[in-house]
C-alpha cells in the first residue's frame, strides 16, 4: 500500500533524525503509538494538523530576530518578518483585534508579556514623561529606584485557583504573585458561577491595576462585557487570558458579551489548546497598548521561534476558514453531551453542567474517591483525564475532589455527541469500580482489573473507528 504524503514526509523525517539520535527518532514514533492508545481528556491539549505540525520542522529556527518585522537587531531577518506577518494579520482578522502580537513562546510568557506592557504604559511612561524623557537610561539614580519600587506596589485582581483560575493570575508560585499584590475573587458557594457584584465590590474596595479574567477550569462562559465595566470603573486596565477557550472565540462560538477581544484592553492565549495551533501564546491589544506590547522581546522573552510563529500563521489561517467554525460549535455539542452523560448516570458537576468545551466532575461527591486516585483510575480504564480543584475543595489543590474534561481533541477526531455518551459510561463505569485504598490514603486506590480491562477495549474500539493522524504508519 502506498504511503499518504503525510505519512511519506513523517516518516522520511523520522529516518533523517534516526540517523542522528536513534533513541530520540523512537521516543517520538513511540509517542504517537501511545496517544493513539488513549482517549484524550486533557481540557488543554489538542492535535494540531500535519500542516502545522510540518510548518515548524525546519531551517526557520535557525535564525535569529529580536525585535519585530521591519525593525530588528539582526540582519537577513526579511523572510522571518514575512512569516510573522503573516501570522499577525491572521490573528488580528481572526479575533478581530487592533494589534496582535505573535512572539510568546507560550501562555505564562503572554500573560508576563500582557503585566509588564500594563507597567510600561501606567507606570513607567508616566514617570518617565514626568521627568521630560521617554528613555530609562536617562533617569537619575534615584528616580530608576523610585520607579523600580513602583512596579512592585501594584495590584491585581484574579479569579481564585479553586474556582479554575490560572497559577499567572497572581499567585505566589509565579512571578504575578511576586510582581503584584495579590487578591482573588471566587465563585458563588451554591451555584459555582461568577458573582459579578460580588466581584464589583470586591474591585471597588481593593482598587487594582489590573483585573484579570479567564480560566483554566470554569466550565461556563464569563461575561466579559460585565467585568471589562467593573474593571473600568475603578481605573483598572482589563486583561482576559482566554488561553483555553480561544478555539471557542476563533470559532464564534462566543460573540457579543461573550468575547473577550471587544471588552478588554489585553487579552492573552495560547496556540495549542481550542486554537489548535503549535505550542505557543499571543497577545491582543488595543492601539494603547501595542508600543509596549510589542517590546515583549527582549523584555521578558527569550528571541522569537519563527517556525513556531509559521506554524502559527499556518494555524490562524485554518482557524479562519469556515470548517473552524463548525469544529468549535461541535466542541461544545460534545462538551454537553459529555456532561448529560454523567449527569444521568448519576455523576455531580461543578456548576451542574457546562457550556463550554470543560466538563469538571466533582468524584468526591460522586464516587468516594479524590481526585488524586480518580485521575490514575481512569488512565488504566484508558482514558486521560486530570485531577483539579473544585471551588472550597475539601481535598486541596494536591488531592482535589476533581477531575477536569474537555473536548477539544476528541472533537478533532472526529468524535460527535453520540461517542461522547459512551466516554461517559466509561467514565462512570471504571470510577465505580474503583476504590480507595485502606488505612486513609487519598493517594491509592484499585480499580477492578476486568473492568479496567473492559474500559480499555471500549477505548480502543472509539478510537480504531477514529484515527489519529490517518495515514501516517511509522
Ligand atoms: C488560563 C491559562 N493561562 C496560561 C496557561 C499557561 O500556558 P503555557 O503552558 O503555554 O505556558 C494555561 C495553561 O495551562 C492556562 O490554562
Amino acid at each position: 500500500m502506498s504511503l499518504s504524503p503525510q505519512g511519506a514526509a513523517f516518516r522520511s523525517a523520522l529516518d533523517i533524525v534516526a540517523a542522528s539520535e536513534p533513541d530520540v527518532a523512537r521516543a517520538i514514533a513511540d509517542e504517537l503509538a501511545s496517544q493513539r492508545r488513549q482517549l484524550k481528556l486533557i481540557a488543554s491539549e489538542n492535535y494540531a494538523s500535519p500542516a502545522v505540525l510540518l510548518a515548524m520542522g525546519n531551517w526557520m529556527s535557525d535564525k535569529y530576530a529580536e525585535g519585530t518585522p521591519g525593525h530588528r537587531f539582526y540582519a537577513g531577518c526579511e523572510l522571518v518578518d514575512r512569516v510573522e506577518t503573516i501570522a499577525t494579520e491572521h490573528a488580528k482578522a481572526l479575533f478581530g483585534a487592533e494589534h496582535a502580537y505573535v512572539q510568546p513562546h507560550s501562555g505564562i510568557d503572554a500573560n508576563l508579556v500582557a503585566y509588564w506592557a500594563v507597567l510600561a504604559n501606567r507606570v513607567e511612561a508616566p514617570a518617565l514623561a514626568a521627568a521630560g524623557t521617554t528613555n530609562v537610561n536617562d533617569l537619575s539614580h534615584e528616580a530608576w529606584e523610585e520607579l523600580r519600587h513602583a512596579f512592585h506596589s501594584q495590584r491585581l485582581l484574579g479569579m481564585s485557583l479553586d474556582a479554575g483560575g490560572h497559577l499567572t493570575h497572581g499567585f505566589r508560585p509565579n512571578i504575578s504573585g511576586k510582581l503584584f499584590e495579590h487578591a482573588s475573587y471566587g465563585v458563588d458557594a451554591t451555584t459555582g458561577l461568577l458573582d459579578y457584584d460580588a466581584i464589583a465590590a470586591q474591585a471597588r474596595a481593593f482598587r487594582p491595576l489590573v483585573l484579570v479574567a479567564g480560566y483554566s477550569a470554569y466550565p461556563r462562559n464569563p461575561n466579559f462585557a460585565l467585568l471589562a465595566e467593573i474593571a473600568h470603573e475603578v481605573g483598572a486596565t482589563f486583561m482576559v487570558d482566554m488561553a483555553h477557550f480561544a478555539g471557542l472565540v476563533a470559532g464564534k462560538v462566543l460573540q457579543g458579551d461573550l468575547n473577550p477581544v471587544p471588552h478588554a484592553d489585553i487579552v492573552t492565549s495560547t496556540t495549542h489548546k481550542s486554537l489548535r495551533g503549535p505550542r505557543g501564546g499571543l497577545v491582543l491589544c488595543t492601539k494603547e497598548y501595542a508600543p509596549f506590547v510589542d517590546k515583549g522581546c527582549p523584555m521578558v522573552l527569550g528571541g522569537p521561534l519563527p517556525h513556531v510563529m509559521a506554524a502559527k500563521g499556518v494555524a490562524l489561517a485554518e482557524a479562519r476558514r469556515p470548517e473552524f467554525a463548525d469544529y468549535a460549535s461541535r466542541i461544545v455539542a460534545n462538551s454537553q453531551a459529555l456532561a448529560e452523560g454523567l449527569l444521568h448516570r448519576g455523576a455531580r458537576l461543578v456548576t451542574g453542567g457546562t457550556d463550554n468545551h470543560i466538563v469538571l466532575a466533582d468524584v468526591t461527591s460522586s464516587f468516594g474517591l479524590t481526585g488524586r486516585q480518580a485521575e490514575p483510575a481512569l488512565l488504566e480504564a484508558g482514558v486521560v483525564t486530570n485531577r483539579n480543584s473544585v471551588p472550597a475543595d475539601p481535598n486541596g489543590p494536591w488531592y482535589t475532589s476533581g477531575v477536569r474534561m474537555g473536548t477539544p481533541a476528541l472533537t478533532t477526531l472526529g468524535f460527535g455527541p453520540q461517542e461522547m455518551d459512551e466516554v461517559a459510561d466509561i467514565f462512570v463505569t471504571a470510577l465505580r469500580a474503583t476504590s480507595p485504598q485502606g488505612g486513609g490514603s487519598r493517594a491509592k486506590y484499585t480499580i477492578e482489573a476486568s473492568v479496567a480491562q473492559a474500559c480499555r477495549k471500549r477505548c480502543a474500539d472509539l478510537l480504531t473507528a477514529h484515527p489519529l493522524y490517518p495515514g501516517v504508519e511509522l
